[in-house]
């Protein structure tokens, strides 16, 4: 049995110490974050994620789980060591890799094992690993030998514990191959499919992966746009095309473009290793160009009803990036909410789980209900900016009763126009009919 720990407990780290600990393994969580570790070891995660919780105390009660701020404690007898800090995207744009480097010399000045693995989690520019070897290498303060590891995540927020028991394939890339292994073996009993591969291939997996999927929501939201044009159902034909087994329908649901801490970071990164390798992606720079254009299309949409939008009253749902995660990090919605105020429109917003968090970002620029019927009541719109299910169980007569005309901006295509048609709303949503 190999000693796990475990360096940043952020979505990707707990979710992934959890896991493991779930699957049998010890293991030592730690970070710097004092108020965060002092809430886990009591067994409250620091942020939502569906079923997270239960785990986390079941681990914690059964001994296969440990917190901690001491790094001592925590690495001195690592066998294997996941590093998993954020890393958030730098002023210039670029990845800030300032975390990273602050683990790598953590780890350098605290392992004692004669032989140390450690496996990369965190997203890093493709060619990083070799930098972290050296960087631990350079500041080791005892005789240790490194091998590294990427094993690069594909979860998602919202569904990150369902998604690592239930990956379609877990990814190991190391220019080792008893580190390969060894690895391998702490996964096996995740049961699922195992792909080994070098270090650098690994890392050009994880890369690729998001952007292909941010290209296939990119090629989706271009051609519900010319359906809308046309006349045609982005819906039917998102799923007529999906239903063939080479195209797939995930990651066809058009909207107003992807957001969140990875896809357009990772594009963009991507994008910036070719351009060092003296190439260029085309491909992705219309991928990013399409999405940036796609977040202003219920503003369009709106301006283009309205004429302008000063002192209207709009009715913002959503403000996590998408649902089922307390995460606002590089979220439409909030974007979505800065620019109707700077268009001069009062807007009151609502959403399940993050208002805290939005009010953070936004301040008093807009203001927040505790309510959807608080947020909609006598506004002159809404936008819906996340299809989370308590937007689309709420009873649309609601919007009847309590707007004096109600006219919606669904930038989710959280209803069947079939549904919509039977109320008197005026609605408006992606590649598909506008109803009045
Ligand atoms: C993503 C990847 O899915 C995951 O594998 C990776 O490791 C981390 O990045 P995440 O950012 O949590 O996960 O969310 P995801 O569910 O992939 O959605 C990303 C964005 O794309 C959201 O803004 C979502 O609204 C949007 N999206 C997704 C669409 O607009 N249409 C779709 O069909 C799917």
């Amino acid at each position: 049995m190999k000693n796990i720990t475990i360096v940043g407990t952020g979505h990707v780290g707990l979710v992934t110490g959890v896991t493991l600990a779930e699957i049998g393994h010890q293991v030592i969580c730690y970070d710097i974050n004092e108020h965060n570790i002092a809430q886990m070891k009591k067994g409250i995660s620091p942020f939502y994620e569906p079923d997270l919780n239960d785990l986390l105390k079941k681990n914690l009660t059964n001994n296969q789980l440990f917190f901690t701020n001491d790094s001592k404690l925590a690495l001195a007898d690592a066998d294997v060591i996941y590093i998993t800090v954020g890393t958030p995207t730098a002023q210039n744009g670029s990845v800030d890799l300032s975390n990273i480097k602050e683990a790598a010399k953590t780890i350098a000045e605290n392992i004692k094992k004669q032989e140390t693995i450690v496996v990369t989690k965190s997203t890093v520019p493709v060619g990083t690993n070799t930098f972290i070897k050296q960087l631990i290498e350079e500041n080791l303060t005892n005789e240790v030998m490194i091998n590294i590891v990427s094993n690069p995540e594909f979860l998602r927020e919202g569904s990150a514990i369902y998604d690592t028991f239930y990956a379609d394939r877990i990814v190991i890339g190391s220019d080792s191959k008893e580190a390969a292994s060894i690895i391998e073996e702490i996964h096996r009993p995740f049961g699922r499919t195992i792909f080994m591969t070098d270090l650098l291939s690994a890392e050009m997996i994880k890369y690729s992966s998001n952007a292909f999927l941010a290209t296939k929501i990119s090629f989706i939201n271009e051609i519900a746009n010319l359906c809308e044009n046309i006349g045609a159902n982005i819906e039917d034909v998102s799923l007529g095309m999906g239903l063939d087994s080479r195209i797939g329908t995930p990651f066809l649901k058009a909207g107003i473009g992807f957001g969140g801490s990875c896809f357009p970071k990772d594009t963009r990164g991507l994008i910036e290793k070719a351009t060092e390798a003296g190439q260029s992606l085309d491909i992705l720079e219309a991928v990013l160009k399409v999405n940036k254009q796609q977040k202003y299309l219920l503003l369009n949409k709106a301006l283009q009803r309205f004429g302008n939008l000063k002192d209207k009253k709009i009715a913002l749902l959503g403000l996590a990036f998408k649902p089922n995660t307390s995460d606002v990090r590089g979220s439409i919605a909030i974007e979505i909410a800065s620019e109707l105020t700077m268009q001069g429109a009062i807007v009151t917003a609502y959403d399940p789980l993050v208002l805290e968090e939005a009010k953070q970002v936004l301040g008093e620029k807009i203001h927040y209900a505790p309510s959807i019927e608080e947020a909609i009541t006598n506004s002159d719109m809404v936008f819906i900016a996340t299809e989370w299910d308590e937007f689309k169980d709420f009873p649309l007569e609601k919007y009847e009763i309590l707007m004096n005309h109600p006219i919606i901006f669904d930038g989710r295509n959280c209803f069947s126009l079939e549904m919509v048609s039977k109320y008197h709303i005026e609605y408006y949503s992606v590649g598909r009919a506008i109803l009045k």
